[in-house]
């Protein structure tokens, strides 16, 4: 028998490691997560893990081996190339979940948003993505996948990429100097293909207000709520004050 490793960065579950495998507890929207995965794998989206099994409270993943973008941040994954990866990666995940056909009855863990565009993967970051030589080869953690527009996760996106967060958070997330956000915003809306760019700061200020309003709903997370509010802030006095 494999020995069971806890693996830690995230923040909600209780995921651990068995040989080149992953375990997860499963929640009311996996079902769905279950079959979007199995169609992200029928479509060779490689970056996904493959689902190898799903029991009432859990679920077996294949481990992409590999480095997770927690904080602090490692210098290489705060390139403008892995900006530009990232960017890429979602896109090829919402051009591959345009035609997803929902199983009747799905549950998701966040609220579908309008328009129905896309799946959202909703928790686009850093810290859910894996790297393998300075590269991005994997993208985990679908419990928050829904329906929705694909404004909504690239605003979620951007926040955590540009990072559109304050200089103190900048700092706590591992950046030796305060980056350009409006050039890594650009940069990452540019390589995604995104048209119309107009609404997206006011998007990126509503995704985290619905973040919060989760957590408070929830009671989860409680202790990061001031850090989300001061980034709310530093967004509607940087980016929407000049409008
Ligand atoms: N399929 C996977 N391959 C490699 N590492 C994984 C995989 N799934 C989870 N992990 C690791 O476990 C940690 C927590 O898992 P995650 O699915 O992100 O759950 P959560 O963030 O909700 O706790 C991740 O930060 C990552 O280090
Ligand atoms: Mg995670």
């Amino acid at each position: 028998m494999n020995p069971s490793e806890p693996l830690t960065g995230g923040n909600s579950n209780q995921v651990f490691k068995q040989g080149q495998t992953v375990l997860r507890q499963t929640g009311a929207w996996s079902p769905f997560v279950h079959a979007l995965l199995r169609h992200l794998t029928a479509h060779g989206f490689t970056e996904s893990p493959v689902l190898l099994e799903a029991t009432p409270t859990h679920e077996r993943l294949t481990f992409i081996e590999g480095e997770v973008g927690n904080d602090p941040l490692k210098l290489y994954m705060q390139t403008d190339g892995v900006v530009i990866e990232a960017a890429q990666l979602l896109r090829r995940f919402h051009d591959l979940t345009a035609n997803f056909v929902i199983p009747p009855d799905a549950q998701f863990m966040l609220p579908a948003q309008s328009p129905h565009e896309v799946i959202c993967h909703n928790d686009f970051a850093p810290y859910n993505l894996v790297f393998q030589g300075e590269h991005i080869v994997g993208m985990i953690d679908f419990d928050a996948a829904a329906p929705g527009s694909r404004l909504w996760d690239i605003a979620y996106a951007v926040y955590r990429f540009a990072p559109l967060v304050t200089d103190a958070h900048c700092l706590a997330m591992g950046w030796p100097q305060i980056p350009n956000r409006q050039a890594r915003l650009n940069l990452f809306c540019d390589a995604y293909g995104l048209e119309n760019r107009a609404p997206l700061i006011e998007t990126v200020t509503q995704r985290i207000e619905a973040l919060v309003k989760y957590m408070r709903d929830t009671t989860s997370n409680l202790d990061h709520i001031p850090i989300y509010l001061a980034d709310l802030d530093y967004i509607r006095a940087t980016f929407l004050s000049q409008s």
